[in-house]
């Protein structure tokens, strides 16, 4: 089994697409505190879908670029997709925000549901692809460690809040297993700091059952070393 460098950041922002996804078709968007949440959310997603395209185009095609370009463009012109769906989904909110009455705010509403059902749509099929064709390219040309290493620096270059904001997500989206193997990881490569953190965040958002298994699981290590 090889590394896949999209597996934690694109379980995180699918469980987001999915999570929001639900929300919107349950939110009455005549009702002001509601509308507030659910689309708070929408905005969010669609700066947070910017910055990884960005992340994606700063250090992951350019590793691949020099052995095949036009895969690369490829994704690229899917980025600027993204982008402009992305851009399309905040003028609809924006409307919403200018909607006056009930009816008004019920189509502004609608509308931005359908938009974000297409973007979601594009999204985990864009996802899906990377992870099908991006990662082939990456194992034919890299290994493993030369692969992290790119995580690495994608890493370093996130600003702090943003990185415990899609860590909670993270922790949230991944399975036990992926969960511990990640924390080993971060307690034998990073400073102490970045594990705790990491830890009190699985300690917080996973249920008692999976969080024993977890911590049971890196006490055991701590006992090896
Ligand atoms: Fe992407």
């Amino acid at each position: 089994m090889r590394y896949n460098i999209f597996n934690h950041i694109h379980k995180a922002l699918r469980a987001l697409l999915y999570e929001t996804g639900s929300l919107l078709q349950q939110t009455d968007f005549t009702d002001a505190d509601e509308s507030e949440v659910a689309l708070k959310k929408v905005h969010e997603i669609a700066d947070l879908f910017d910055k990884h395209a960005l992340h994606e185009d700063t250090y992951v095609l350019p590793a691949i670029a020099k052995y095949d370009a036009a895969l690369v463009h490829s994704f690229e012109q899917e980025h600027e997709e993204d982008i402009a769906m992305a851009q399309r989904l905040k003028g609809l909110l924006n409307a919403f925000n200018n909607a006056v009455s009930s009816a008004e705010r019920i189509d502004a509403g609608n509308a931005i549901h359908t938009a974000y059902v297409e973007f979601m749509a594009f999204n985990l099929s864009h996802m899906a692809r990377e992870e099908r064709i991006l990662n082939i390219a990456l194992w034919k040309h890299y290994t493993d460690v030369e692969i992290m290493d790119i995580n690495n620096t994608i890493v370093a270059n996130i600003p702090f809040a943003e990185l415990q904001a899609t860590s909670v997500y993270m922790i949230r989206s991944l399975n036990n297993e992926e969960i511990i193997t990640w924390l080993k990881h971060v307690r034998s490569t990073a400073p102490e700091p970045a594990f705790q953190t990491l830890y009190m965040i699985a300690s917080d958002e996973l249920p008692p059952i999976r969080w024993q298994k977890v911590k049971g699981a890196l006490e055991k290590q701590m006992a090896t070393v």
